[in-house]
């Protein structure tokens, strides 16, 4: 099969005629196939079964704090431990909250908007409006806390190894009311890139470039350990370049075990330069009398000493998963030359490129025939891809052969949809 752009008029029709027929047998199969979530599956789920026996009657931490009463605010030493080990940083440096990483973002958010995370009177709600870097495609969940609070997002380009950071740059030193960027620094969402060296020893010294003397980096580590392949792919610590960098306190740290144990029952991680984590403590103080810490207990007891192995169990259930969307992509778009896709090393994403215009007809044609894939759009910011291209799939969650079931699904309607657009250019 030669490129999609040397076919003929002829040989074009004669594909969306095959096309056309092999979508409506698809349509007839009634199918219900979901590519939208990058949630584990239940057999991940089970992997932490061993979460209920860790307790066992014995609810006292190291250091005999009784897991089962208030206080404790920062969270029990050993659960600082385990999320310093996933940040790669020091236990002092680190929150360990409830469930839920999103909660800590929107924490430190609202309290850089409106209380100031350094109580010195800097706060971002005095610009009109704040706005923060935006690199895409990205987290729609990061988009919504933004829209949420009145910040105006700026797209910046992703780049294999990170965001553009000349073009980041440039627009934090242009603008002081550019208050922060977010960053998934390891298996970005979508993109599955993992940030080089030289772009997080850039982001780290970014709050000395910007413009607002009160930025901010959120570094969203979802995937810190997240690989399919172990010993883990290294990512550079920020927080001690930050620290070198004199910057510490404008980096701001998550991580969360929502894709380590369970989804609806880990813990949530923040960490930064002392200031933040004393700022960002007496918050929460305010928030409740202290985080639940039975479950910080049994995770930390859980995953101690084995967070390696336990992900790589993980790693065994995903990849299969993953394989059949790389293999699928290439065998069906691959010759074509209609597309192009990340091929990650880990993470839940595989981000995908189409022509220009297409995404959101794609997005239909699927639908039509019992297909849902996260909606076109909700990779940027406003849910507004401004060249309407990029797709999220996200197979985890789906068993591997609905995955392969609904990638076949996928790839069709990508090439009908190129197809037609290919024919409609040349009427
Ligand atoms: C980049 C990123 N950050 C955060 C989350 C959610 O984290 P949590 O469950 O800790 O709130 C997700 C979930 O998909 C994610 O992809």
């Amino acid at each position: 099969m030669s490129a999609l752009s040397t076919w003929t008029k002829s040989e074009l029709e004669a594909l969306q005629a095959q096309l056309t027929k092999e979508l409506g047998l698809q349509k007839g199969n009634r199918l219900a196939l979901d590519l939208t979530r990058g949630k584990p599956a239940a057999d991940q789920l089970d992997l932490s079964a061993g979460l209920d026996d860790a307790i066992a009657g014995d609810y006292f931490a190291a250091d005999g704090t009784d897991a089962r009463n208030y206080g404790t605010l920062a969270g029990l030493p050993e659960a600082r431990a385990l999320g310093a080990e996933l940040m790669d940083v020091s236990a002092d440096d680190v929150i360990c909250w409830g469930n839920s990483s999103l909660t800590l973002m929107h924490t430190s958010v609202d309290l850089a908007l409106h209380g100031g995370l350094w109580e010195d009177g800097r706060r971002w709600s005095r610009a009109h409006p704040p706005k923060m870097l935006t690199p895409v495609p990205g987290y729609d969940r990061h988009f919504t806390i933004c829209e949420a609070a009145d910040i105006e997002m700026v797209n910046v380009a992703m780049t294999e190894h990170g965001p553009d950071m000349q073009q980041a740059t440039r627009l934090a030193a242009e603008d002081p009311d550019i208050k922060g960027i977010w960053c998934v620094p390891k298996f970005s969402n979508p993109t599955g890139c993992i940030y080089s060296p030289e772009c997080v020893a850039l982001m780290a010294d970014l709050p000395n470039k910007a413009a607002a003397d009160d930025f901010v980096v959120m570094w969203d580590n979802a995937y810190a350990v997240h690989d399919f392949q172990f010993p883990k792919t290294p990512l550079s610590p920020i927080l001690s370049a930050a620290r070198e960098a004199g910057t510490e306190n404008h980096v701001i740290l998550f991580a969360s075990t929502s894709k380590i144990t369970y989804a609806s029952g880990g813990l949530g991680f923040l960490a930064s330069g002392a200031n933040v984590v004393a700022r960002v403590t007496r918050r929460l103080g305010q928030l409740s009398i202290g985080p639940d810490k039975v479950n910080q207990l049994r995770h930390a007891r859980f995953l101690s000493g084995r967070l390696e192995e336990h992900m790589a169990a993980h790693a065994e259930l995903i990849k299969p998963k993953f394989q059949a969307v790389e293999e699928t992509l290439a065998s069906q778009l691959g010759e074509l030359d209609i597309a192009s896709w990340s091929t990650p090393k880990g993470g839940y994403f595989v981000s995908l490129d189409i022509r220009p215009g297409l995404a959101s007809r794609v997005g239909e044609l699927a639908a039509s025939a019992g297909l849902n894939i996260t909606r076109p759009g909700a990779t940027f910011p406003y849910g507004n891809d401004p060249e309407d291209r990029n797709l999220r799939i996200a197979p985890t969650f789906a068993a591997l052969s609905d995955v392969k079931a609904a990638m076949q699904l996928l790839t069709l309607c990508v090439k009908l949809a190129t197809v037609e657009q290919q024919l409609g250019g040349q009427a």
